[in-house]
């Protein structure tokens, strides 16, 4: 059964009642890899394949929201990517502008949720702009929440959490030896969120790139060649149905 959306049908038969889709994540990351490659194999700018990536990461916002996750979140700016080249920065730091122009009634129909981590007060002011404005105009909404990770670092994360931490201990309102793994996540960016299940990688590359270094302790991980302008529903279908398959066991024995 298709719920109906107006904008942004599917684009293929997968639905939310797949029965592949019954376990299904609660939580899912993506490390939306291969913008440039996927260019360069098309004597393209590197900034095309950007383009190309952030219209696949529409389609992956729709598709996760078709497929009933309650929650993404998405690498879209490393604090590591400030080494790139100025003109690329400058590109990627205008994208979210551009997107949440053309997708914000979308993504307001179905009931999303904008959040981003990082530190955005580091981001251009039209960049902040951009993302004041889409968290207050989501701030209310009970559907699925999107996390854009932008000017985000797993270690500045944990680092800005153990400061906060320390703060709060030497202001009395924290005791040492108190604190828990529960009681830590509140410190962190994606407090409140729920525990991160699946993590998406895409590229061929093998590894987690300083992205939710805590969050992904017991993560399931899974790995594609597709480079992520060419990832689809399908891909994604794949990824949620292969999870559904794994048997998670917390460190524990069956
Ligand atoms: C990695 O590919 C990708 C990025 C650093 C940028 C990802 C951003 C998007 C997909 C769009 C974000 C849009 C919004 C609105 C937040 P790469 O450039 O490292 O690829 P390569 O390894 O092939 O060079």
């Amino acid at each position: 059964m298709f719920k109906s959306f107006g904008r942004g049908e599917r684009t293929s038969a997968t639905t939310v009642e797949h029965p592949a889709l019954q376990v299904k994540p609660r939580h899912i990351g993506i490390i939306m890899d291969g913008n440039g490659r996927w260019a360069k194999k098309r004597g393209l700018p590197r900034m095309a394949g950007h383009h190309a990536g952030m219209l696949a990461m529409r389609e992956a916002i729709r598709a996760c929201d078709d497929f009933g996750i309650e929650c993404v979140t998405l690498y879209a700016f490393s604090t590591e990517n400030w080494k790139r080249p100025v003109a690329e920065v400058e590109y990627l730091m205008r994208l979210p502008e551009q997107f949440f122009r053309n997708e914000i009634d979308e993504l307001i129909k179905r009931g999303v949720k904008i959040r981003f981590l990082g530190d955005t007060s580091r981001l251009p002011s039209y960049t902040q702009e951009t993302v004041r404005t889409s968290m207050q105009r989501t701030e209310h909404n009970t559907g699925m929440t999107v996390n854009f990770a932008l000017n985000y670092g797993g270690r500045t994360e944990l680092m800005s959490a153990i400061e906060r931490y320390a703060k709060e201990v030497a202001e009395g309102r924290a005791t040492v030896g108190d604190l828990t793994e529960a009681k830590f996540d509140r410190y962190l960016d994606t407090a409140g969120l729920p525990p991160l299940d699946l993590i998406i990688r895409t590229s061929g590359e093998i590894r987690l790139s300083n992205f939710l270094l805590w969050q992904a302790a017991y993560a399931e991980l899974w790995f594609t060649e597709v480079l992520w302008p060419d990832f689809t529903r399908d891909d994604l279908f794949q990824a949620i149905s292969d999870y559904g398959k794994r048997k998670r066991r917390f460190g524990a024995i069956e």
